[in-house]
């Protein structure tokens, strides 16, 4: 994209809908440098692009650290095209005065749906199912094959309990389930206005049929699921991760799924990510991992792109971004 040479942005990725909203919001005038790449910049090729802008729309992907902040003198925003923003070294951008962006409510739904297809995937093996199919297994009905377990009236958990966690929660109540929810600013009488019930990570773990995990990635929340968490999980109960992966030890989960305690483990969000091909979580029969989808859809990603886009516009003129992150 051209334009005057006045003010330069930055885009890490080529996102749907991009163009549009650089329209809308006023920025037609403005040089808009997008990387092609189909991998994101790596971090020197960051810095180097970034070196004159004035705002930069970033992913989650992008090491947005304190030494990248100073490397760029002009820069008037950080617009990040996601609700997580554990990328970016947020106390260095307050100090230097940077107004961090991100995209809030967009995705909720889309990241619950993801979360309750994982959990329904998981109960009723269906990936297990699909390569049965396709290696040629199928030879007959049989009364014992693949046995799941029941999801109508289960126990669902959710840990961290904001806008996914409770469209989450929300979902388990379409399918009779009791709900247990556990967050730090939670009452047992919001809770019941939605009719969940206020319990401790603890007796979430214990009684829980079916675990999310829905905290944003904290030095608190880092590792929150380790061995001894796993250890209280039921033998029959799953664990869904759709928040990030490092909230969940990746060594202490494979040697517990291993040990079947929990029974199953879906994954939409790992550590590392990506995860590569020879990992041993890869190896596991009662572990179903897809790669970062949780707000994969065309309607949300260009929801992301509309805020990320009025947030980057606002930093860009001085005025208040619609969500800011620090
Ligand atoms: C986010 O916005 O943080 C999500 O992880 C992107 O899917």
């Amino acid at each position: 994209m051209t334009g005057n040479l006045g003010i330069k942005v930055f885009v890490t990725r080529r996102i749907v809908g991009l163009e549009d909203y650089i329209a809308q919001y006023n920025l037609s005038h403005a040089r808009i440098d997008v990387w092609e790449g189909t991998m994101p910049p790596p971090y020197e090729e960051l810095v180097l692009r970034s070196r004159d802008c004035d705002g930069v729309l970033t992913m989650l992907t992008d090491k947005i650290d304190a030494a990248y902040m100073d490397s760029v003198p002009k820069l008037k925003v950080i617009s990040q095209c996601a609700v997580g923003v554990n990328n970016i070294d947020l106390k260095a951008a307050t100090e230097l005065g940077i107004p961090v962006g991100n995209t809030p409510g967009v995705l909720t739904e889309a990241t619950a749906d993801i979360a309750f297809a994982l959990l329904l995937s998981a109960a009723r093996h269906i990936v297990p199912g699909y390569e049965y199919v396709k290696s040629g297994n199928w030879q007959t009905w049989d009364p014992l094959l693949l046995l799941g377990q029941q999801v109508w009236g289960a126990t669902l958990g959710v840990i961290g309990y904001g806008r996914i966690g409770k469209a989450m929660a929300l979902r388990g109540k379409g399918f009779n389930m009791r709900i247990l929810a556990s967050s730090r600013t939670l009452t047992a009488e919001d809770a019941a206005k939605d009719g969940a019930e206020l319990a401790s990570m603890e007796t979430i773990l214990r009684e829980a049929d079916f675990v999310s995990l829905h905290t944003p990635l904290t030095k608190q929340t880092h590792h929150l699921i380790g061995a001894r968490e796993l250890a209280l999980m039921k033998p029959t109960a799953t664990l869904i991760n759709t928040a990030r992966g490092e909230i969940v030890d990746p060594g202490a989960l494979f040697a517990a799924l291993k040990q079947g305690r929990p029974g199953f483990a879906a994954l939409d969000v790992t550590e590392p990510e990506p995860l590569p091909p020879d990992h041993p979580l890869l190896t596991l029969p009662n572990c179903v991992i897809v790669p970062h989808l949780g707000s994969a859809t065309i309607q949300t990603r260009r929801e992301m792109t509309r805020l990320a886009v009025a947030n980057l516009a606002a930093g860009l003129r001085g005025a208040p971004l619609m969500h800011r992150a620090n």
